[in-house]
């Protein structure tokens, strides 16, 4: 797989970690950046020593999962033993953060930027105690704020994460490119969605109502960084369900500069990262093309941005065409 720029940094390939897969230990994220991983992403890390909910906190339903984690950290500055460790790192990092508020979300961001991360990602996914309790990456002032405030006081580039909780995740994408973000990463799990076990007339997780992840809701993901696309000129991160390199494709065709794996590891362990290079070198060979003019965005290299030729961008010209060409096709067919 080709390298890529993004943002300034060479990756050895389009596939990220998500962020709250395996962790913060300098170790195992070396071993997936090993396994094919061209950007690994740190489990969220907030401005105090958190918990989390009780188990069952991540519940594989077959077809994608549920979780209700709660976002446990140690808190930014309790974290020394693994900063050591991440500071003599050999792979592109990217450091997740959230907070309650906008004060934690600066006090957090300038103390992990100080670590030098290659990327600060804003998981704005977060309840935000200023507004009461709403996420926010659902409300465009809220989102601006907060993106505002932490590139104020970063030195490294900043990845906005989304929630497809927004009613309009263009409008929050635009807020955040606005405010200064670098690159859009989305999307953080859906719902929430609750799952019962009828034997034990109980949910199956202890915190009840949980975000859910995987293959479920990859369709939702797909139209998300579509939207996102049409909203803002900064890359996307392609994230929500991506499980093989089609699923990769896919997301780059969608608008998506990279392509971010979370739940897949739980389906096809770590080796998921080389598995899909392979699977998106031989998408890419059979059909002739490659992953940059499929994304056809010019941060990894060179091609203009032309919203008009991108490929599921109709143009208004084609439309008579199609709408006659595929109730046509349909009556042939029956
Ligand atoms: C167990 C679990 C923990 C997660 N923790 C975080 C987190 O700390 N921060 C974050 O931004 N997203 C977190 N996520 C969301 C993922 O990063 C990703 O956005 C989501 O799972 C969709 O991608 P996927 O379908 O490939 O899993 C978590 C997801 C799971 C399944």
């Amino acid at each position: 797989m080709e390298r890529i720029t993004f943002l300034g940094k060479t990756l050895k390939n389009p596939l990220v970690l998500a962020s709250g897969i395996l962790g913060n230990n300098a170790g195992i994220l070396e071993r997936v950046h090993n396994a094919g991983c061209g950007l690994v992403t740190l489990k969220s890390i907030g401005p105090a020593p958190r918990d989390g909910h009780n188990n069952p906190t991540v519940v594989d339903l077959g077809f994608g999962m549920i979780n209700a984690v709660g976002l446990p950290t140690p808190g930014y500055d309790r974290m020394d033993a693994e900063w050591q460790a991440l500071a003599d790192r050999t792979f592109p990092l990217n450091a997740s953060i959230y907070g309650g508020s906008v004060d934690e979300f600066i006090r957090v961001a300038q103390f992990v930027s100080e670590k030098e991360p290659d990327f600060i990602e804003v998981n704005i996914s977060c309840p935000n105690s200023d507004h009461h309790g709403m996420l926010f990456g659902v409300d465009e002032k809220a989102a601006f704020a907060v993106t505002n405030a932490v590139k104020k006081v970063i030195s490294v580039p900043l990845i906005a994460k989304l929630t497809p909780a927004a009613p309009d995740i263009g409008k929050i994408a635009k807020a955040c490119e606005d405010a200064g973000a670098d690159a859009i990463c989305a999307i953080n799990t859906a719902g929430p969605g609750m799952v019962i076990n009828i034997e034990a007339k109980m949910p199956v997780l202890a915190f009840k109502k949980g975000g859910l992840s995987g293959p479920m809701i990859k369709p939702v993901a797909v139209r998300c960084v579509y939207d996102i696309y049409r909203a803002v000129s900064i890359p996307i991160i392609g994230l929500g369900g991506v499980t093989t390199g089609e699923d990769a494709v896919e997301m780059f065709m969608a608008g998506a500069t990279l392509a971010g794996m979370g739940s897949a590891v739980r389906y096809r362990g770590i080796e998921v990262f080389d598995q899909v290079n392979r699977e998106l070198d031989d998408w890419l060979t059979a059909h002739h093309t490659t992953r940059r003019r499929l994304s056809a965005r010019p941060m990894t290299g060179g091609i203009s941005r032309d919203r008009q030729t991108h490929p599921l961008m109709i143009r208004s010209a084609e439309k008579p065409f199609i709408t006659m060409f595929i109730p046509l096709c349909s009556l042939i067919y029956h």
